[in-house]
């Protein structure tokens, strides 16, 4: 039997409209429009798309955006400069510094330059710590997403089974404390797990968050998983062009699972929609009026 698939595009859709609803009813009400500033340094061509589609999502959504392009010899004082610039911006609600940085600069020093009030992806230490301990916080785009998609599909995830495979701070690490927050019973593994196969059988939630393209295959899928693929990997074909698969065998996963994200199509479209989503509270948040309900 074949799984669903989730459809991440249409339900990034339907987000960002609403997203985009409530930036009129901002405006119209409070006089506030909602700023979202990224910034890219270097010429690393994924994260070149990246940071376009953000930007057109984010104009497409009523916002204001800036887009600031920084060499790839960047200093990080220059980093840090224009991120005090943006600190001190009233025009301003989100900060977002795409990552990679060049390898000279620091980029924790530099996410813990970010206001945190401004931090829409969730990465300063203040959010994860306060996201961590269930207070109000700003969330990590890509795990918000891959929750909305998973709550949409499941209802309610308490004492539900979720093992999330990568331990990276951009999703691993959120998407288990988010998980938890959720009442699921939460695994984390990675590259030093023993019997992977196994742990990912035990999933009824599975998460793939490893950058390794097509490494869970279909019998480390549980029937009737639901499957969450977070990996984007560009792979060479014998043909000489290249397509984009995910960390997860779709192909033999969409055999066994009950549903699954493709990719693409899955996770990616969401972390742009959660991003807005991000940059309207934190607006909200930092005019001091009250938040739109975005889940
Ligand atoms: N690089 C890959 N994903 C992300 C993300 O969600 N945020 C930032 N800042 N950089 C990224």
């Amino acid at each position: 039997m074949s799984a669903n698939i989730i459809d991440g595009r249409e339900f990034a859709l339907k987000l960002r409209a609403r997203v985009a609803k409530q930036v009129t009813e901002l405006k119209a009400d409070h006089g506030l429009m909602p700023g979202l500033a990224v910034v890219l340094a270097g010429d690393d061509p994924a994260s070149q798309v990246y940071v376009r589609n953000k930007n057109v999502a984010t104009r497409e959504a009523g916002m204001k955006s800036e887009e600031i392009r920084l060499a790839d010899d960047v200093s990080q004082a220059d980093v840090l400069e224009i991120v005090e610039r943006l600190n001190a911006d009233p025009s301003i609600h989100g900060i977002l510094v795409q990552l990679p940085l060049p390898s000279q600069v620091d980029e924790a020093a530099i996410i813990d330059a970010i206001d945190p009030a401004k931090d829409v992806d969730g990465f300063h230490v203040i959010n994860t710590g306060r996201q961590a301990v269930g207070l109000d916080a700003m969330v990590p785009c890509t795990p918000t997403g891959c929750i909305m998609m998973l709550k949409d599909r499941l209802g309610d995830l308490s004492g539900l089974n979720a093992v999330v495979v990568g331990r990276s701070n951009i999703v691993g690490k959120p998407m288990a404390s988010l998980l938890l927050g959720e009442n699921c019973t939460v695994t984390i593994a990675h590259s030093r797990t023993k019997d992977l196969p196994a742990i990912c059988r035990s999933a009824d939630i599975l998460v793939a968050a490893v950058g390794r393209p097509e490494m869970i295959k279909g019998d480390w899928v549980k029937p009737g998983a639901t499957v969450i693929d977070v990996g984007v990997n560009r792979i060479a074909l014998d043909t000489g062009k290249t397509r984009l698969v995910g960390d997860v065998c779709f192909s033999e996963a969409v055999e066994v699972a009950g549903a699954i994200t493709p990719v693409p199509g899955g996770v990616g479209p969401m972390t742009i929609a959660c991003l807005l989503a991000n940059t309207v509270t934190a607006a909200c948040r930092i005019a001091g009026v009250p938040e739109p309900e975005i889940k």
